[in-house]
């Protein structure tokens, strides 16, 4: 198995270019048939889903627009929780269908404290794809609409996923050995 090393750590394959197209071939085909006569908006969450969001959206044979976001984390002085706000979204969600294409959802926080700002501006549905789920990890309650991959719990690099920085352009997803 080919290992490839970013920074100081190596990684080895975990799935291949093939698995991953396939695996978005039958996500697109059940979000196609899920929105049939709709027009949903699917909101990009940056960096990680980049690749992802692009090769999904490729696939789409529905109407459909497409936005994306980074969310920032503040910590506050004195507050122990986190929070998250949305950098770039423009796009009036009141009454649309939504979609968040997310790359991995791990303990599940990220998308948890997000979610009630975008809900609190009324979309008509909200829904959640991401490639990846550590489902071992997710503590935060959350439904994930369409799950790629159940993965363990293990750091995971390539195909937009990131190692410090680096990593992102693998075409296929990496796991640290
Ligand atoms: P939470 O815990 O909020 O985390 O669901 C989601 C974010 O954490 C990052 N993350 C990873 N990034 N390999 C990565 O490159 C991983 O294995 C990994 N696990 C979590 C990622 O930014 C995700 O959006
Ligand atoms: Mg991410």
């Amino acid at each position: 198995m080919p290992l490839v090393k970013i920074h100081d750590k190596s990684f080895e394959t975990y799935l291949s270019e093939e698995t991953i197209s396939n695996r978005i071939d039958e996500l697109a085909a059940g979000i196609n048939k899920d929105y049939a006569g709709n027009r949903p908006l699917f909101i990009s969450i940056l960096n990680g889903s980049f690749m992802f969001a692009a090769d999904l959206f490729k696939r789409l044979t529905i109407e459909a627009e497409l936005c994306f976001i980074k969310l920032v984390s503040y910590k506050g002085m004195k507050s122990t929780g986190k929070v998250v706000t949305s950098i770039g979204l423009e796009e009036d969600i009141f009454g649309k269908d939504i979609i968040i294409v997310e790359d991995i959802v791990d303990t599940g926080k990220t998308l948890h404290d997000f979610l009630p700002q975008l809900l609190h501006q009324q979309p008509k549905s909200l829904k959640i794809a991401s490639l990846l789920h550590k489902s071992e990890a997710t503590i935060y309650p959350l439904t994930i609409d369409y799950v790629g991959f159940d993965i363990p719990n293990k750091f995971v690099v390539g195909y937009g996923l990131d190692y410090d920085g680096l990593g992102r352009n693998l075409k296929e997803i990496y796991q640290l050995v």
